[in-house]
């Protein structure tokens, strides 16, 4: 039995170390997305990243736009079922915003969901969309972005709860639930349906909010049928044209909502959706917003999945 006792405490306190040691070091490397884009030859258009730090959202999530805060210099509080989040000062300000980072830096927070130290970033931070972004479009964003202000104003710590907080446990959340790679155009469509579909899944996200999510904040779903719990805990209504509410609007209709805030009933899309008419799809061309109308007018024919 003493032997027993022995065998058991010895192999418990072997166990704990292995698990310890296995989450500190294994965990974190056993899936990272290593960053796989290469920017030789590309040069970043600062007129185009101006456009897309707009229709991506880039500027309400990292500017504290009702308290004046510096454009960039640090975002809101971002509530979540996980804590709060805070997006931080992505200015040229070379001590506490992104001065120092190289593009392939840049690339590979907004497709790998990496920092320069090989931290892994929350997908609050929604480079699972991004993921999908061209090279060409985040080498223009990140040419904006250096035209910037540089603003000195320290990042604020994000308050998540544990276990959450932990950013070593995203390496198992990335390896479940992200998969990195840049839009693949679908050759059976049209030009016009692969713009939109790009700018939905890529830069505008729409699916950030439009889809339901799992316990673990994953989203569960490829066709924006909607969610009862969207950001802050609020109901999203499906986009999928073809089920939902927004069944019969023309694409006319839908551009126009986007580009005005107006539903076809007169009705003002309010909340979260106010904001992305007015800080992103109301500053977006005709024709991209046309695209993304004929992207969701297609959508009840994708699987289910
Ligand atoms: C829905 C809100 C949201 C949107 C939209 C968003 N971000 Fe962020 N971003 C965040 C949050 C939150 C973090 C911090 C995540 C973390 O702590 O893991 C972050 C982190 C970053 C970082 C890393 C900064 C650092 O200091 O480590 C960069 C770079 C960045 N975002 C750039 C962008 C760009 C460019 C866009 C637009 C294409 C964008 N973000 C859109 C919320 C957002
Ligand atoms: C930050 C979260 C968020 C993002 C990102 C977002 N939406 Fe929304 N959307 C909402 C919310 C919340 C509503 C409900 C607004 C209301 O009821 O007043 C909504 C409503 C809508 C409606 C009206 C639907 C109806 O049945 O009345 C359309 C159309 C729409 N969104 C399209 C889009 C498109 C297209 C995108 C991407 C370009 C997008 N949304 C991105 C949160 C979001």
């Amino acid at each position: 039995m003493r032997n027993w006792l022995k065998w058991a405490g010895v192999t418990g306190v072997a166990g704990a170390v292995l698990a310890v040691a296995g989450y500190t070091f294994i965990l974190p490397t056993i899936w990272t997305p290593l960053p796989n884009r290469s920017f030789n030859g590309i040069v970043g258009n600062v007129d185009s990243g101006n456009y897309l730090v707009r229709a991506a959202g880039c500027i309400a999530c990292h500017t504290d736009i009702r308290n004046k805060g510096a454009l960039f210099a640090g975002g809101p509080a971002l509530e979540t079922p996980f804590g709060t989040f805070f997006g931080p000062n992505i200015t040229p300000d070379a001590e506490t915003g992104i001065g120092k980072w190289s593009v392939e830096d840049f690339s590979a927070a907004l497709t790998a969901g990496l920092s320069p130290s090989g931290e892994h970033y929350f997908p609050a931070f929604p480079y699972t969309n991004y993921t999908q972004m061209t090279s060409q479009d985040i080498a223009d964003i990140k040419a904006y972005l250096e035209t910037v202000l540089p603003a000195s104003n320290p990042s604020r710590n994000n308050t998540l709860i544990w276990p959450f907080s932990d950013r070593n446990l995203m390496a198992g959340w990335k390896w479940l639930f992200f998969k990195q790679g840049e839009y693949q155009p679908d050759t059976v469509q049209t030009a016009e349906w692969n713009r939109g579909a790009y700018l939905v899944k890529g830069p505008t996200h729409c699916g950030a909010c439009h889809t339901e999510r799992n316990a673990f904040g994953a989203r569960i779903s490829k066709r924006l049928t909607g969610t009862s719990s969207g950001p802050n805990g609020h109901p999203v209504p499906g986009i999928n044209a073809g089920e939902n509410h927004i069944k019969g609007w023309t694409i006319e209709d839908i551009t126009f909502a986007l580009q005005t805030g107006l539903k076809p009933d007169g009705d003002v899309m309010g909340g979260a959706m106010g904001e992305v008419v007015e800080e992103g799809t109301s500053h977006m061309s005709d024709e991209d917003l046309r695209a993304i109308a004929v992207y969701l007018q297609s959508l009840d024919k994708e699987p289910a999945q």
